[in-house]
């Protein structure tokens, strides 16, 4: 691991009151009220999510025990049975929510569908009636591999409905990656589109599971049910393949919600790491439909006529926790976004979120500092005023593009929730409470109440304010990855080794740095390991070098983060080629069209360049230090006398 480094943000002084008229409505009205939920909730977590558990969610039976901690293996209501398409259903039936917009969606070419909470417990019930004739039962795992269509979140919940965890895997990943993630997680039904509709072009969805399952590469499919989006021409496997238009209208709409237990796995979701390939997080139903609920609900300050909108997508667990589960959960009206900004229509959200009325808009730094680049016109010619609440994710928000959001889009009226949190985490980690917290521009600010956050050494001791230091949480919380799928040891190796106390204690880590100000104001720093964040999406450099490998040209290949700026970080990779081949541009061109084969769209170098060696220590391992130096065009800085070959680096140098 590398050592985190303290940047600009450690200059920044800049502090934002909640504005008093919203602090007055708020459901946390105060740092006071903060600190004390804060204090209660960390003298004993357990009782405070206990409390919570009760007057917020259904439970079909009470737990037996709030927390089991077999570290670093943890349980919540233990006992319990509980089922959270229910809570995100069900009760709201027989509450005035019943006809309210559940979904509002928005399609790119422009067409619009809104699903009231009774239409959508209706579709939902169909598609788990579907998913139960085609033999998925309790337990087994089904793919979603889907545009963003209401289908999306339907199927989802169906799933959750009949106990079945999904496994949704986005749309912009490969048909090998697909492949891939079916098959760890051995997938009984798929369910995908035709194709999904993305930046001026369709995507073929249903081709890329046709060839992810191409020679029964994932024998555990039985099934792909097809939800129709984009009407183009598809293979057709008859007897496996079913379309969710025909089925559906002799589909009963009446299916009960299956009692879980509050353990059993809700669903999976595969993340990049360090090493290997992708891992398969495991988060199970009660404590992640808890803790979702909770951060929805406080940390959006939401109201019930509120409109609210994630643009992320639900192939992320940001889509998952906030555009499905959290919001649907409190009865909140979930808008969901078909399109993403395009040349042809940078100015897309802002028609969204003036022709919704959206109140609470959720997004991330990547977007918004392209849309900085694209002027304030277009914002400035829409009606924002409806915009209450704005929040960022996927990495850290540097101070710029923050007052950019402030000012342009939040008219200096709306609150900033600048929320840090991880696929892991399940919820909100580090976040204001917007009726509360004082915010920094640049900063998560406090942990949410109940979790117990610190940064420390690597011996797990804190570390003195404002030094520089690795973020860890200390107790355990309900919406925490219960382990990797199949693989208890590398869950153990991944998060709980790297930071060992000497007293034995357990502490999470799952890869940034970060420090704490005088103030107890968390800033994260980014990753300390070997993932890149690229436009918010989160990459292992050997991943995408496992891909460059897997093409015959190539040696050997390393991968590292070039600073770009929208983008936060860019991928780049030096390449040393086979024998036989020679460099050119048509060859680098055919190694960015591999990897995007390989994994997908997301993780295309941005730059790939040919070199005869890589810098190395005697001991053979690669230097990636010098590498990013090199990448963003930097003095190749530190202690160059550990090489093997001194030569390699002055070539290198030479040659940028
Ligand atoms: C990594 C987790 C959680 C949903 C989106 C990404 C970075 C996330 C912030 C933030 C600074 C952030 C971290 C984290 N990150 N939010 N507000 N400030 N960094 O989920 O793909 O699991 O990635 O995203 O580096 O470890 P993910």
């Amino acid at each position: 691991m590398s050592q985190p480094t303290i940047e600009s943000i450690l200059n920044e002084k800049r502090l934002f009151e909640p504005p008093a008229e919203f602090a007055n409505q708020a459901r946390i009205n105060g740092m006071a009220a903060y600190d004390a939920l804060y204090e209660k909730a960390a003298a004993d977590p357990a009782a405070f999510w206990a409390e919570l558990a009760e007057k917020e969610l259904h439970w079909f039976k009470k737990w037996d025990q709030v927390l089991d901690w077999q570290p670093p293996f943890a349980k919540w209501f233990v006992g319990g049975k509980i089922n959270i398409s229910y809570n995100c259903l069900d009760r709201h039936l027989t509450t005035e929510r019943r006809n309210k917009a559940a979904l509002i969606w928005e399609g790119e070419p422009g067409d619009e569908r809104t699903l009231t909470y009774a239409q959508l417990h209706r579709e939902v019930c169909q598609m788990a009636n579907v998913l139960k004739d085609l033999g998925v039962k309790k337990g087994d795992r089904v793919g979603l591999y889907m545009p963003m269509i209401p289908e999306a979140a339907i199927a989802m919940l169906a799933c959750a409905r009949i106990g079945a965890p999904h496994t949704v895997v986005f749309g912009g990943f490969s048909a090998e990656a697909l492949r891939d993630r079916l098959n760890d997680a051995e997938a009984k039904v798929v369910i995908t589109a035709d194709g999904g509709f993305r930046k001026d072009k369709t995507i073929p969805l249903k081709a890329a599971v046709d060839k992810a399952l191409e020679n029964n590469a994932v024998p555990s499919i039985t099934n792909v049910l097809v939800v129709q989006r984009t009407q183009e021409d598809i293979y057709w496997q008859d007897g496996r393949d079913v379309w969710w238009h025909e089925v559906k209208p002799t589909t009963s709409a009446k299916c009960e919600a299956e009692p879980m237990d509050a353990e059993d796995m809700l669903f999976i979701l595969y993340t990049s790491g360090t090493t290997g390939k992708p891992k398969g997080v495991v988060h199970t139903t009660g404590g992640y439909n808890l803790y979702t609920h909770m951060t929805f609900q406080w940390t959006f300050d939401h109201k019930e006529n509120d409109v609210y909108w994630c643009t992320a997508d639900v192939g992320w667990i940001t889509g998952h926790s906030y555009i499905v589960y959290g919001p649907l959960s409190n009865g909140a009206t979930s808008l969901m976004y078909e399109g993403v900004p395009r040349p042809s229509n940078p100015g897309c959200f802002w028609d969204v979120v003036e022709k919704y009325g959206v109140n609470i808009f959720y997004t991330a730094p990547t977007a918004i500092r392209a849309f900085i680049k694209m002027g304030d016109d277009r914002p400035n010619a829409r009606d924002l005023s409806s915009l209450r609440i704005l929040g960022t994710v996927g990495e850290p928000s540097n101070p710029e593009a923050w007052m950019w959001y402030h000012k342009v889009i939040g008219g200096e009226r709306c609150p900033i929730v600048d929320t840090w949190w991880q696929t892991e985490t399940g919820g909100f980690m580090l976040t204001p409470l917007p009726g509360a917290t004082p915010t920094k521009p640049g900063s998560a600010t406090k942990p949410f109440p109940g979790i117990l956050a610190d940064v420390v050494d690597l011996d797990g001791n804190p570390v003195g304010d404002n030094e520089g230091g690795y973020l860890v949480v200390k107790h355990p919380w309900p919406s925490m990855m219960r382990t990797v799928y199949g693989n208890d040891e590398r869950f153990r190796r991944t998060y709980w080794e790297h930071i060992a106390p000497k007293d034995g204690k357990y502490l999470y880590f799952a890869g940034d740095g970060a420090r704490r100000d005088e103030d107890g104001y968390f800033w994260v720093m980014g990753r300390v390991d070997d993932v890149l964040s690229v436009s918010g999406h989160r990459l292992g450099t050997m991943e995408i070098e496992s891909a460059l490998v897997s093409h015959p040209a190539v040696a050997e290949a390393a991968v590292v983060g070039r600073k770009d700026e929208i983008k936060g970080e860019d991928v780049y990779a030096f390449v040393t080629l086979e024998g036989s081949f020679s460099a050119s541009d048509e060859l680098k061109a055919e190694l960015k069209q591999h990897v995007v084969d390989e994994i997908g769209i997301i993780a295309r170098p941005g730059e790939i360049r040919f070199t005869d060696a890589l810098p190395k220590t005697r001991s053979g391992k690669i230097i990636r230090r010098f590498l990013r130096n090199l990448a963003s065009g930097e003095e190749v800085a530190g202690d160059t006398t550990t090489m093997e070959d001194q030569s390699v680096l002055d070539k290198l140098r030479a040659g940028a």
